[in-house]
């Protein structure tokens, strides 16, 4: 019975057999967060909390006058009753008066899991798999009842949380904020960890120790972003990719979030994720009920490494949904940065001539196929195909392609309108805009209002339509630019704060319909990019285009930061030309491979126009990365050298089994005179032989981890090695 309630002490214990999870009750009232980390066996809760009377923390119990919740650590914690800390809601009454006092009501404990009504979240196939409580904390002056959900999964050292608002009282309020989690930890003495950057360079790593006060990251751009992924961690001073403390939480969400940490002077830390609460009122009325999106919470003693398995396990299995979720996916050729929006039937059949004949099984037709898009100033709106361009219509390359063996992929970027277009001539108030206000373009373009039914209604016809006009076996969904004017005309004034967050939900609405429509077609998130690379995106769309930027040496810093909570299998990654289209770079087209096979391989330049030598050396990657795919995409992932910190990048994935991994190696600048150097394997069997690529002599697990592998001389920029271990 992994969630247990000792009713004596008012304790809850959600536990599996390598962590804990526990909480009281306090004073009947007040629900405390006592621990959460690495499985205990034995609790006394007077022993985690300590009352103690502080100067200027006041008391709200007057037969206690030790106890404040100004130095409780809490689970869902209010401001305006003595807690002075970032609160984890928010809510404004008719009076005008934001203090509520949430006690506790009830309980439930239940076997597996339930999904949330209208959002993505980790689901589970098994109702032996996970066990949930709900606790329920009622304000019995407004009569509205909050629902705290936890889950913990039984195999996979997770925790989900989520709350929902349901309003049984008599008059309306309004919700200003409602993060899905918020714990406190009782030290203070952490790093944080968080994934920055912008368009062409997502998801960096950035680690700082906490200071003081708050520090937090967050989106308010109507999209998770380019900028702030919307994932924290915090570690234990020390905690390396092998070793220490790891706490890990991402939220399946791909709209504006927030995630805060606030240090306190008592050197207690409190973090929430959630919505961001900037520009967010959501009216509730008598009746209604508001689910906040759910946060991944993970936990690793065994460092960040560690952590990353379990989201990258809990991501491909338990996030990730369809018919492609537990399969290799087809290597693709994509004509974008082959040749932009100057294409016709004939570029793109030498493209795919050329494709197959190295071995590419999927082309992906991108950007310009519709309306008059010869650049990126119209038809946005009008998905009617360009028949000037692409005289026999998208059936007739499918039909093209069909032919060679190859599938067939369209782009399409549907939340988005040219004011260049019939839609926006026809439906100018379909966009998100403020009536009297200047609509700001941003790549030409508005967007669409998916907070408005007939405007989801009209896209999931009209995308309907064009999944059926041809054999579409994979579709590219793009989204090109942010919120401006985030306002309705579908909503009453008193609703216009909505307009964020119900697009989101209509966006969700859209792809749950398509992608139960259309089981067979895989589909690839992208928001130039990585734009939107979230669990959210995820649950619809089993992988997303990593980065604009598909320089090999780039790729390495965003592949690497990308992998801190997403598996290989998540990621999109082309070979594309040099010099490079981002950076101007330079790099051996071996290397290019080398960086794209770490996750799912894609093309994305005029193969037809490759040397000789550059054909050979693509069609020699593609058949060893069919002989390595299973693992890299399958597998458990182990950074080995970050390239964040110096010249050399290495990582490894190895099966369950452990019979197999495969090792990526990666030199940018060469050293002069470098030193010998044994790169230390892990995750192999110790006990195990292994034969790296086939050599003569095997080695054991033993010896490859703690005495390393021996990397060759490299008298070279940009040199690249894949080994694959095999057990002899
Ligand atoms: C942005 C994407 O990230 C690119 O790959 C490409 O599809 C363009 N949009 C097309 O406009």
């Amino acid at each position: 019975m992994p969630i247990e309630w000792n009713e004596g002490d008012q304790v809850f214990h959600l536990y599996n057999s390598n962590i804990s999870y526990l909480m009281q009750i306090v004073h009947g009232k007040y629900l405390a967060h006592l621990y959460w980390g690495r499985r205990v066996q034995v609790l006394q809760p007077i022993s985690i909390l300590t009352f103690k009377g502080r100067a200027f923390s006041p008391t709200p119990e007057p037969a206690d006058t030790q106890f404040s919740l100004d130095t409780l650590p809490q689970e869902y914690p209010a401001f305006g009753t003595g807690d002075f800390r970032e609160p984890a809601y928010q809510l404004r009454t008719r009076d005008g008066s934001t203090i509520t006092e949430f006690v506790y009501d009830s309980h439930e404990i239940l076997k597996g899991k339930r999904p949330l009504k209208g959002l993505p979240s980790a689901y589970i196939e098994d109702e032996s798999e996970a066990d949930t409580l709900i606790i329920t904390m009622v304000d019995s002056m407004l009569g509205i009842g909050v629902n705290l959900n936890y889950t913990i999964y039984r195999d996979l050292d997770v925790i989900t949380r989520s709350v929902s608002f349901e309003h049984l009282g008599s008059h309306a309020i309004e919700l200003h904020k409602c993060m899905s989690m918020s714990v406190d930890f009782h030290e203070s003495d952490w790093d944080w960890l968080h994934l920055q950057g912008t368009w062409a360079r997502e998801r960096h790593i950035e680690r700082q120790p906490l200071h003081h006060g708050t520090q937090s990251i967050s989106s308010a751009r109507g999209a998770s972003s380019h900028q702030h992924n919307p994932f924290v961690a915090l570690l234990a001073k020390g905690a390396n990719e092998e070793h220490g403390d790891v706490y890990g939480i991402s939220l399946v969400y791909s709209g504006n979030f927030q995630a805060s940490i606030e240090v306190d002077p008592l050197q207690t830390t409190r973090l929430s994720i959630g919505i961001n609460p900037f520009d967010f009122i959501w009216l509730l009325k008598p009746g209604e009920t508001f689910q906040t999106p759910e946060a991944l919470m993970v936990y690793s003693s065994e460092g960040l490494g560690g952590m990353s398995r379990t989201f990258h396990k809990l991501l491909r299995t338990r996030v990730c949904r369809g018919i492609y979720r537990d399969k290799t996916r087809p290597i693709l050729i994509n004509n974008w940065e082959a040749a932009y929006f100057n294409f016709n039937e004939k570029k793109i059949k030498e493209i795919a001539d050329a494709g197959e004949n190295l071995g590419i099984e999927l082309f992906v037709l991108d950007d310009g196929w519709f309306g008059y898009r010869n650049n990126d100033k119209s038809s946005l709106g009008d998905w009617v195909v360009n028949k000037e361009k692409l005289p026999n219509g998208l059936a007739g390359l499918a039909d093209y392609m069909r032919k060679k063996n190859m599938k067939f992929g369209l782009w399409v970027e549907p939340e988005m309108v040219s004011p260049d277009s019939d839609l926006y001539r026809k439906h100018p108030d379909w966009c998100l805009h403020v009536p009297g206000r200047s609509r700001t373009l941003s790549r030409n373009q508005l967007v669409l209002d998916l907070s408005r039914e007939e405007v989801c209604d009209f896209l999931l016809e009209t995308l309907t339509n064009i999944f059926t006009s041809a054999p579409i076996s994979y579709v590219k969904w793009d989204m090109n630019r942010n919120m401006t004017e985030v306002g309705s005309l579908g909503l009453p004034p008193e609703r216009q704060k909505e307009t964020a967050h119900r697009y989101m939900l209509g966006l969700y609405w859209i792809l749950e319909k398509l992608t139960q429509r259309f089981p067979q077609i895989l589909f690839e998130s992208c928001s130039g990019g990585g734009g939107r690379f979230d669990p959210g995106m995820l649950f619809y769309m089993p992988q997303t285009w990593t980065s604009d930027d598909t320089d090999a040496v780039e790729r390495l810093k965003i592949q690497y930061g990308t992998s801190i909570v997403y598996p290989a299998i998540t990621m999109g990654a082309h070979v594309s030309d040099v010099p490079n289209h981002q950076v101007g770079r330079v790099t051996p087209l071996q290397m290019r491979c080398h960086v794209a096979m770490a996750a799912n391989l894609g093309f994305e330049l005029n193969v037809d126009k490759l040397s000789t030598d550059d054909k050979t050396v693509v069609r020699e990657q593609i058949t060893r990365y069919h002989q390595i795919k299973d693992i890299v995409l399958f597998g458990d992932q182990y950074r080995l050298l970050s390239p964040f910190e110096g010249m050399d990048t290495a990582w490894m994935y190895v099966t369950t089994n452990q019979e197999q991994a495969v090792v990526f190696y990666y030199k940018t600048l060469a050293t002069p005179n470098p030193p010998f150097f044994h790169l230390k394997l892990r995750g192999l069997n110790p006990k195990m032989k292994y034969k790296v690529n086939n050599g003569e002599r095997p080695f054991y697990g033993d010896e490859l981890m703690k005495i390393g592998l021996s990397m060759p001389l490299i008298k070279k920029d940009y040199t690249s090695f894949i080994f694959h271990i095999e057990a002899n």
